[in-house]
Formats: structure tokens, C-alpha cells, sequence
């Protein structure tokens, strides 16, 4: 597909993309499209390239639809047994995953009533769902853990680890907004056993959980009192935390945590952390 011509030509005599299930193939063809059509200036090329790639957005919405239901019916993980298989991946970069994930979820980011967030505060933006596949297997998440996001978001991993081990799953977000979304999404989806809440993550209630989950949500001393709370939970019971990104260098210099990782503070990638008093 070196040409925009060529490239139309190819995929209006292509099948493969026509078939719901064949999300990377549609997302792989729409990006190239994008790239081919900056800087066209053929009108009547440019029209089937833009006729194309709605065509495939319409496909797109069929396949979401058939997904959303499959998760109605409890079957979600089967649903995305296609993108399961992703070892243990690196870095911060979005895939054809997150594109399946943002659809079925149908998630609009809100507009925030304060954009910059408070002094050791860390802004939105979503785990790459692929690590959230991986904290799963590495973590060897089960129905019967209930696993705690600090700093949620919009959901995604709460809602995925839900879908995929049936697992109870709560999360703490500080922007209201997000967690009515999310409770939206969940709603939509079925998902009686997700649950978010509004509020500062150095006041919730950690109880519950037996996994926490974070996604650098916050530095300094926000971190730190964390820290502090989930250590008074691990005294209590064996617990897991299971991080990505720079937080993961602070959680990896706890005396009380042990991980098998090889690079216990690697920041591009997931590290399990097991607590290390009784039973842990
Ligand atoms: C990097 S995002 C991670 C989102 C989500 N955990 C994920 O992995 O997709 C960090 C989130 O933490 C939230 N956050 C920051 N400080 C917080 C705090 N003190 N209590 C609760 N949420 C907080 C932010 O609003 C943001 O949504």
C-alpha cells in the first residue's frame, strides 16, 4: 500500500476487513489510510479513502456491539481471547487492544472541571491495556481476589479485570466525572462487581482488597502515605501490589515488599509485588 491509489484499490477488492471480528486488520488499514490521505489533493480519491474508513468504523460498531453482549452474557473473557497472548510487554504505547477495549467500553473522556491536577498528583491517562492482561497473568488474578485501583480513571482496569477473571474489582478516583463514566460503562456492561468511587486514595478504605493496583497515580508524600496504608493492610493478611511505571521505583525500596522480577524497579513494564509478612 504505497500509494493512496493503490491502497484504495486494494482494500475495495479486499475482503478480510469486512468481517466483524477483524479489528487489527481494520485498524492497521484505517491508520495507513489516515497517513496516505495528509497532504492528497485528489477529491474523488480522497472520498473513497474517507467512504473506506467510515465503512470500517461502521464494522467497528458491529463488532463492539457483538462483544458488549458476549460480556452481558458472561463471556467476555472468550470475547477477548484474540489479544490475550501478550507476554510480558514493554512501554507506554497503545494498541490494536486499547482500540478494542476504548470501543466496547465507549468510554468519552469528560471535560474536567480543573484540567492540571493538585501538587503530587498525576493526570489521566489509561494503563495500555495490554499490561493490564499481563498484571492479570503475572499477578494470577482470580474470582476470589479483590483487586483495588488507586487512582482509577475511567475504569479500564477495574472493568477488564472484572470481564476477564470475574474477580470483584473497586477503584478510588479523585475527578467525580471519570467515576460516573465508569459506573456508566459497568452499568451498560452487566458488571455488578465493579465498583468506583469518588475520593482521595489516602482516605479510602483498602479492607477489601487483596490486589492493589497502580498506575504511577500520584509522587512525593501522596505516594508515600499510600504506601504507608496499603503496608498496615499487608500486616493483616497476604496481599499483592502491582504496579506500572515510575511509581514502581518507591514500592520496589519497601523492605516489606518482595518481587520475582528481575528488575524490580522497571518502569515501562508491570512488577508484581508480594507482601512479605505472614502468609504473604
Ligand atoms: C495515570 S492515571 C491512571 C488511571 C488508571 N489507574 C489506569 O491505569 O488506567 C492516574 C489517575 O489517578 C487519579 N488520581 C491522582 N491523584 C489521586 C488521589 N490522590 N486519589 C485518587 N485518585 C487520584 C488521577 O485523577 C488519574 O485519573
Amino acid at each position: 500500500m504505497d500509494s493512496l491509489a493503490s491502497a484504495i484499490a486494494l482494500l475495495e477488492h479486499e475482503p478480510a476487513w469486512r468481517d466483524p471480528s477483524s479489528f487489527r486488520f481494520r485498524a492497521d488499514a484505517a491508520d495507513r489510510l489516515e497517513l496516505l490521505l495528509i497532504g492528497a489533493h485528489d477529491p474523488a480519491l480522497v472520498s473513497r479513502a474517507v467512504a473506506l474508513i467510515d465503512a470500517m468504523a461502521s464494522i467497528d460498531a458491529i463488532g463492539f456491539e457483538t462483544m458488549r453482549d458476549a460480556i452481558r452474557r458472561g463471556e467476555g473473557r472468550a470475547a477477548f481471547a484474540p489479544w490475550l497472548d501478550v507476554g510480558v510487554p514493554t512501554g507506554q504505547h497503545y494498541d490494536v487492544l486499547d482500540h478494542v477495549l476504548a470501543g466496547v467500553l465507549a468510554l468519552e473522556e469528560p471535560d474536567v472541571a480543573q484540567p492540571s491536577p493538585p501538587r503530587e498528583m498525576v493526570f489521566y491517562q489509561p494503563s495500555p491495556a495490554r499490561h493490564i492482561v499481563d498484571g492479570i497473568a503475572r499477578a494470577r488474578i482470580a474470582r476470589d481476589d479483590v483487586v483495588m485501583d488507586l487512582g482509577a480513571g475511567l475504569g479500564h482496569v477495574p472493568i477488564l479485570v472484572n470481564v476477564l477473571t470475574g474477580a470483584r474489582t473497586l477503584g478510588v478516583e479523585r475527578e467525580p466525572a471519570y467515576v460516573e463514566r465508569a459506573m456508566d460503562a459497568a452499568r451498560s456492561l452487566g458488571l455488578a462487581d465493579v465498583h468506583l468511587a469518588t475520593g482521595d486514595a489516602r482516605d479510602a478504605d483498602l479492607s477489601a482488597a487483596t490486589v492493589f493496583y497502580l498506575f504511577t497515580p500520584f509522587i512525593g508524600t501522596v505516594l508515600r502515605d499510600v504506601i504507608a496504608g496499603i503496608e498496615r493492610q499487608a500486616r493483616e493478611r497476604p496481599l499483592c501490589v502491582v504496579t506500572l511505571g515510575p511509581c514502581t521505583r518507591t514500592l520496589a525500596r519497601m523492605p516489606w515488599l518482595r518481587s520475582d522480577d528481575a528488575d524490580p524497579s522497571a518502569d515501562d513494564r508491570i512488577v508484581v509485588f508480594r507482601a512479605g509478612f505472614r502468609g504473604g
